[in-house]
């Protein structure tokens, strides 16, 4: 069933994955019960599309997709199994993403299920009938879509240092985060995540000892590369590190690593680490540098630094800070790294990084528990579950 894919938009904005979108029309073929044809998809700009619209269909300006179908009309059972072109545009799928709030991945999808209708011989232009005919299977193609994404779903680490931060400030046994913990991982949470400061000023030696032995999913300890820290890690053996630069000033961690500047450090912990068989990650700003240097000293996740998206202030900067996530997640994925995400993600701008499929994991912590003052910690873990589906 090959997917003939060209890509021809040359443009830095957004990045496509073209894994993906060959992924997808594979397994939409293989719906409509057509895994033996062949379908070519391009990529295009505006400009382009603009081109192929007034030469093919007398119309001026951009439009999102075109199909060429092979056929033309005649009996598809003769066609064989060349079923056609379908062009899209990606300038006009990220204007339509930009607008639906939803990543470019999930726009190019609709437009890749309506073109690949077309050459399947539906058509909304021929009558009311044919149009609901039409909207009644792109519906159902795009609901497996949904359905299969879910399966492949992303999960969810929660990160439970507030939870210890509120108990510091009073001294006292509680709240602990140790039942937090608990309460997320009932709800749906994948991952525990606790950060133990040099400082101490959350999370305290006695949680992580205690979570060790009670979490049931995955325990992540974030760290900084400090010597008394390794040597309580590699005794404590939790199921992965994050290293994370740390500031004793900062409020919470500020950037990513400077992976790239210290490499030499950064490779020896990661070997004393693996060789206790604990897998470490490298939490970067979305950056070239900072990937190669962590792919080059064997890092097996980096998890991308989602704060400038999430402090982002006007939309053009969201969506650039968005896009340069896009191309970070996608460069590490491709390297052969395994990617997580986070760092103030909340309610409202997790949906889109949860839509990628090159990341596996987002960790958050301060809005779910922020939430969760107001609607318990078991139901704000299920909404950003659901937020992220
Ligand atoms: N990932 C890392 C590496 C972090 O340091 C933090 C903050 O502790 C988070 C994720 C979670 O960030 P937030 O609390 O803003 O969700």
């Amino acid at each position: 069933m090959p997917i003939l894919f060209q890509n021809n938009f040359q443009h830095a904005f957004p990045r496509v994955n073209e894994l993906q979108v060959s992924k997808t029309a594979e397994f939409l073929l293989a719906l409509a019960g057509r895994s033996d044809a062949e379908l070519s998809i391009l990529l295009v700009d505006d400009q382009h599309i603009a081109e192929l619209n007034k030469t093919w269909r007398r119309k001026s300006g951009p439009t999102n997709v075109l199909s060429f179908s092979l056929t033309e009309g005649e009996d598809l059972t003769r066609a064989g199994n060349l079923l056609g072109d379908i062009v899209i545009s990606v300038d006009t799928a990220a204007r339509e993403a930009r607008k639906e709030r939803i990543s470019v991945h999930q726009r190019l999808n609709v437009l890749l299920v309506h073109g690949l209708l077309h050459l399947l011989g539906y058509d909304h232009e021929k009558s009311d009938s044919e149009a609901e005919r039409m909207f009644r299977k792109e519906r159902e193609l795009l609901l497996e879509l949904k359905r299969k994404r879910r399966e492949e779903m992303i999960r969810l680490a929660v990160n439970v240092d507030h939870v210890a931060t509120l108990r510091q400030a009073r001294g006292i046994s509680e709240p602990d985060p140790v039942l937090a913990a608990g309460i997320c991982e009932l709800a749906g949470a994948e991952g525990i995540v606790v950060h133990l400061r040099e400082d101490r000023r959350h999370i305290q030696d006695r949680d992580v000892l205690i979570l060790r032995q009670t979490v049931k999913t995955k325990l992540n300890l974030e760290m900084g590369a400090t010597q008394e820290i390794i040597k309580f890690a590699l005794k404590l053996k939790p199921d992965m590190v994050t290293l994370v630069p740390e500031k004793r000033q900062e409020l919470t961690t500020e950037g990513g690593l400077n992976v790239a500047g210290q490499k030499k450090k950064l490779k020896n912990v990661i070997s004393q680490m693996n060789d206790s068989g604990i897998p470490v990650s490298l939490f970067i700003d979305p950056d070239s540098r900072q990937i190669e240097a962590s792919h080059n000293i064997g890092a097996t996740f980096v998890e991308i630094h989602t704060g400038r998206y999430s402090d982002a202030t006007s939309e053009e900067e969201t969506e650039q800070e968005f896009e340069l996530i896009v191309a970070a997640a996608e460069e590490a994925y491709e390297a052969g790294l395994r990617v997580n995400a986070g760092h103030g993600l909340n309610y409202v701008n997790t949906t889109r990084v949860a839509s990628l499929d090159t990341i596996e994991e987002l960790s958050i912590g301060h809005a779910v528990m922020a939430r969760a003052i107001f609607v318990g910690l078991d139901q704000a873990v299920r909404e950003m579950l659901g937020l992220m589906m």
